[in-house]
């Protein structure tokens, strides 16, 4: 049987481009970077992130998808794009952290790093892998889990990935966060990166930021399908990134909680 480590197929990541790009990229110390292991909401973090450097103001995140808004670090032509892009540049990567940009250990650019917990990362994963055009055998929910424990070939597993980054929590150019807390109180959760990157924001337009990175806005201001990611060697393809947005760390929200230890519906 087909081994469930490769979500992805084989030439998804070049390896050669990323040792490069780690040698060669140039980071600003304005620049922003938001880490993540895949399906630990990216997404949101990049949304909320673009609101608060727009005051709020809606109008970039509803004209630009997220890759334009948010170089991804592990995807050569990306950096390319934003080569000549004004400071403070956004960038996104699911990288850890020996594979990461050199230039960002010594400069004082930011970055957020929002850690998910394991069950809900497999539940999303296992609907993610639906809409992988490439993904010829669709896994069982086992499998999937089994894919997650041996980890990707690139990223590493999900455990390495938050012990390698977690060290860094001792720096203040670094900010640990969970999805978690993002559903338990995106309120407090916005006034903490606002104050990590140093914003000063208005009652007002905090309510706006609060508003549109909410699951139902985002999901209808979304646009990564009706621009989806170049990528090279690979016809774009659409994905459904909002899906159901919840959290099974009981304790946490109100309608949130959920428990079951089987596959979820969809
Ligand atoms: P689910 O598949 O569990 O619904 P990423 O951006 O890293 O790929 O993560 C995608 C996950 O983040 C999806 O989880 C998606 O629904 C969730 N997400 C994105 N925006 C969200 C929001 N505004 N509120 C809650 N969850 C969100």
């Amino acid at each position: 049987m087909e081994t469930p480590g490769r979500l992805l197929p084989p030439h998804f990541y070049d390896m050669e481009k990323i040792q490069r790009t780690r040698d060669e990229l140039e980071v600003g110390d304005q620049d922003v970077f938001i880490v993540t292991f895949p399906k630990s909401g990216t997404h949101w973090m990049v949304e909320i992130v673009s609101l608060i450097y727009s005051k709020g103001d809606p109008t970039w995140v509803k004209s630009s998808p997220m890759w334009k808004r948010s170089a991804c670090v592990e995807i050569n032509y990306a950096v390319e794009m934003v080569k000549d892009k004004a400071k403070p540049r956004l960038f996104t990567s699911h990288l850890p952290i020996h594979l990461f940009p050199k230039a960002y250990f010594t400069s004082k650019a930011k970055m957020i790093y929002v850690a998910r917990n394991p069950r809900d990362i497999i539940t999303s994963l296992y609907h993610f892998q639906r809409q992988l055009p490439f993904c010829q055998t669709l896994f069982s929910f086992e499998q999937i889990i089994e894919s997650f424990l041996q980890g990707n070939p690139v990223l590493g597993s999900w455990f390495d990935h938050i012990k390698g980054w977690l060290p860094m929590r001792d720096s203040e150019k670094f900010l640990f966060f969970t999805y978690e807390e993002l559903i338990q109180d995106l309120k407090a959760s916005v006034e903490k990166i606002c104050h990590f990157l140093g914003k000063e924001l208005s009652e007002e337009e905090i309510s706006s930021v609060l508003k549109n990175a909410s699951f139902p806005v985002m999901k209808k201001h979304i646009l990564e399908n009706k621009e989806p990611m170049p990528l090279e060697n690979m016809e774009p393809f659409k994905v459904k990134i909002m899906r159901k947005g919840e959290s099974v760390v009981s304790g946490i929200g109100g309608s949130i909680g959920r428990c079951s230890t089987s596959p979820p519906a969809s």
